[in-house]
């Protein structure tokens, strides 16, 4: 780009991102976004970019911006964002993790006492299945919004090489989204295996570019481990089964990220701990959560979300974010995953569970 024509590109972003902001703040939007996003801190943001990647605001902020229903809204498209654009992060950061202020410092990783991790529902009377992921960047490339296809096709053969060595347990096999029919991903899709093409909060992120290209699923034989290449973050380490054995699925979830870890460095700052492309997986980036069904709570609303309140959890609908429930089954999981270690998320999660379960039962 010329002189000219960078002036001329900083001033339709400038403009772009002003009627952005005053569409957000006319509109009734509950995002957190909108709550930190003060005209001061606009007005301190609005002419900043990022030193390597030239992210400005407007990368930030367009997510929530054009999607209003939006809970965050906001992402940071390169790992410098989130100091950069501290002013607006850190008071979202807070607010979502519950109480991480600027002076606080993420925990080293402890995964902890696996042994005191018990089966949620030993008489699987309420929960479908449980699941354990976390979000690893790979050190050395940006995130979705700043990254070229060469470094999508890149990270996708690294991992690919990477899960050819994988074995026992772990051994399975790579489906990228290129060699895969839409029936194909459909299926996947429904029996939530695999992530959904299309999802409009990472688009308008510009988190979707050059989709299909770089995307896939690694899948061990029983689908009871499972990696997403390249989705929201460059990856999600999954294992999931039916049932409520929390103990035994975390473990195998960590024997994955060891044995990944072993060929390839993920990017961690010593403030956030891991980094992730949306600041609400910051840290462990440990989403433990449970396909619960519980119908009487699930007739008493205000019941459930008081309890979840108590115990830091995330009430979600039947089929993920955004989705409501169907015939009384949540997707149940911890809320925080910053600035406690992985073994105090997963508990929070354990010991959340077990009460809801306890109080379904007495209903
Ligand atoms: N940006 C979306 C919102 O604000 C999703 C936020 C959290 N979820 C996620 N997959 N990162 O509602």
């Amino acid at each position: 780009m010329s002189q000219d024509q960078k002036k001329c590109h900083l001033i339709c972003v400038s403009k772009a991102l002003d009627d952005a902001y005053k569409r957000l703040t006319q509109s009734d939007s509950k995002s957190l976004l909108k709550k930190y996003l003060t005209q001061e801190i606009y007005d301190e943001l609005k002419q900043k970019q990022t030193p390597t990647f030239k992210s400005t605001l407007l990368d930030c902020v367009q997510s929530g911006m054009m999607n209003l229903d939006s809970g965050i809204g906001i992402y940071a498209p390169d790992p410098e964002a989130y100091s950069v654009f501290a002013p607006l992060f850190d008071p979202i950061i807070e607010d979502y993790h519950m109480g991480f202020t600027p002076q606080n410092s993420h925990p080293p990783l402890n995964w902890g006492n696996l042994n005191t991790l018990v089966n949620l529902d030993p008489q699987n009377k309420y929960i479908i299945s449980t699941r354990v992921r976390c979000g690893r960047s790979i050190e050395g490339y940006p995130f979705n919004p700043c990254m070229s296809e060469d470094h999508y096709i890149e990270i996708e053969k690294k991992m690919e090489n990477i899960f050819q060595g994988l074995s026992g347990e772990l051994e399975g096999t790579y489906r990228p989204l290129t060699k895969m029919t839409k029936c194909e991903q459909e299926r996947l899709i429904d029996d939530h295996y695999l992530f959904k093409e299309g999802d409009r909060f990472l688009k308008a992120a510009k988190a979707c570019r050059f989709w299909p290209t770089g995307r896939g699923i690694y899948m061990n034989k029983n689908k009871t481990f499972l990696i997403w290449v390249n989705e929201e973050d460059h990856l999600r380490i999954i294992s999931m089964e039916p049932g409520g054995n929390l103990g035994d699925i975390y473990r195998r979830m960590i024997e994955g990220v060891k044995a990944i870890e072993q060929q390839v460095s993920f990017s961690r700052s010593d403030r956030f701990g891991y980094l992730t492309f949306c600041p609400t997986n910051l840290g462990t980036t440990i989403r433990a959560s449970a396909h619960i069904k519980v119908p009487k709570l699930s007739s008493d609303k205000e019941k459930l979300e008081a309890v979840a309140e108590k115990h830091h959890l995330q009430v979600r609908g039947t089929r993920g974010e955004h989705t409501e429930s169907e015939e009384g089954v949540y997707d149940i999981s911890n809320k925080r995953r910053l600035g406690l270690t992985e073994y105090e998320a997963l508990k929070e999660m354990q010991d959340g569970i077990l009460e809801i379960i306890k109080m379904e039962d007495s209903l």
